[in-house]
């Protein structure tokens, strides 16, 4: 069964490979796309999201720009991805045109034309977006199959020491879907720290041999870079493909139900999302948290997926 999925993303690196993936394999269907102010600010997200599909050849699937800022804080970009939120490339003018609604208004309209349960959400940035289309229209908790996100961790913190980017950027926008009563997996960094892109990866993306494989190769290049001097990293973790890989095939990505709480007022605990281990079994849970992830069968997954744009770009 293909499973459509709405991409909200900040690209950034691994959202560009989260796209890729998106629209790459055969058992997704990738229906619309929104960006958020996350990784760099919203103008320069939405400037990559556009390059990136440009370049994977994602022309027929709508984009719109979404939110500017979090719900009640500022945006942060992150070093990790340069000053253009994607260094290490460049982008092609793009082919692919900005939808003219908000993000939010077309994740909104993307899945109330779609019969109730049918369509995956999959935020790979701030929660902006997805909290204020709950707020906006509160049956969106009822009628979307299941939100899988990448973000946050059990019992690993990147923006600091307990906390994740993605969550600690917004931490009340994070708690508004944390706590909405719709199926919500974690993918943390738990998982998404084993998805290095070693030198086995780039050699296999290597070995493909067009224009895409070798953007990736550049994207790759800068991220190691930036994950070496920034967090000490010998490979970088490509973190938002994991959670479309657990879309396609959840068993490369294991999860425990557990109940999660975003913190949203600790003075060192901010964005910290608090998973509670003892309680696996309570009956009213919605939450999942992510606790592995077969690596090899991941990679596979994701050299697939380029390998076929990157084909499909050159034969077109
Ligand atoms: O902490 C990793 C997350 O923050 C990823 O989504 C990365 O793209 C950044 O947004
Ligand atoms: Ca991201």
């Amino acid at each position: 069964m293909t499973r459509k999925i709405i991409l909200d993303c900040d690209p950034g690196h691994d959202d560009a490979i989260a796209l890729m993936l998106a629209h790459g394999n055969p058992d997704i269907d990738l229906v619309a796309v929104t960006t958020v102010g996350g990784n760099a600010f919203l103008d320069k997200v939405t400037r990559n999201a556009l390059g990136v599909m440009t370049m994977a050849g994602i022309t027929d699937v709508p984009i719109a720009a979404g939110c500017t800022r979090p719900l009640l804080r500022q945006v942060e970009e992150a070093a990790e991805h340069g000053e253009s939120g994607l260094d290490g490339v460049v982008l092609p003018p793009p082919t692919v045109a900005l939808d003219p609604r908000h993000g939010v208004d077309l994740i909104i309209d993307t899945v109330m034309a779609a019969p109730p349960g049918t369509i995956t959400l999959v935020p790979t940035g701030p929660l902006t977006n997805i909290a204020l289309a709950i707020r906006q229209r509160p049956e969106l908790v009822d009628r979307v199959q299941e939100v899988v996100l990448m973000g946050g961790g059990v019992h690993v913190g990147n923006w600091s020491p307990v906390a994740e980017f993605n969550i600690k950027t917004d931490p009340e926008a994070a708690r508004i879907v944390f706590e909405a009563a719709w199926p919500v997996t974690m993918v943390g960094l738990d998982v998404t720290h084993q998805a290095l892109a070693t030198d086995q990866v780039n050699d296999r993306i290597a070995a493909l041999g067009t224009p895409l494989a070798e953007f990736v190769l550049g994207l790759f290049r800068f991220f190691r870079q930036a994950y070496r001097d920034t967090q000490g990293f010998d490979f970088p973790p490509v973190h938002d493909p994991v959670a479309v890989a657990r879309v396609i095939d959840p068993s490369i990505v294991s999860v425990v139900r557990a109940p999660i709480v975003v913190e949203t007022v600790g003075e060192h605990t901010l964005g910290m999302t608090v998973t509670d281990l003892r309680r696996t079994a309570a009956a009213d849970c919605h939450t999942q948290a992510a606790t592995a992830l077969a690596a090899d069968r991941f990679w596979d997954l994701v050299v697939d997926a380029i390998d076929r744009l990157g084909k499909a770009k050159t034969d077109a």
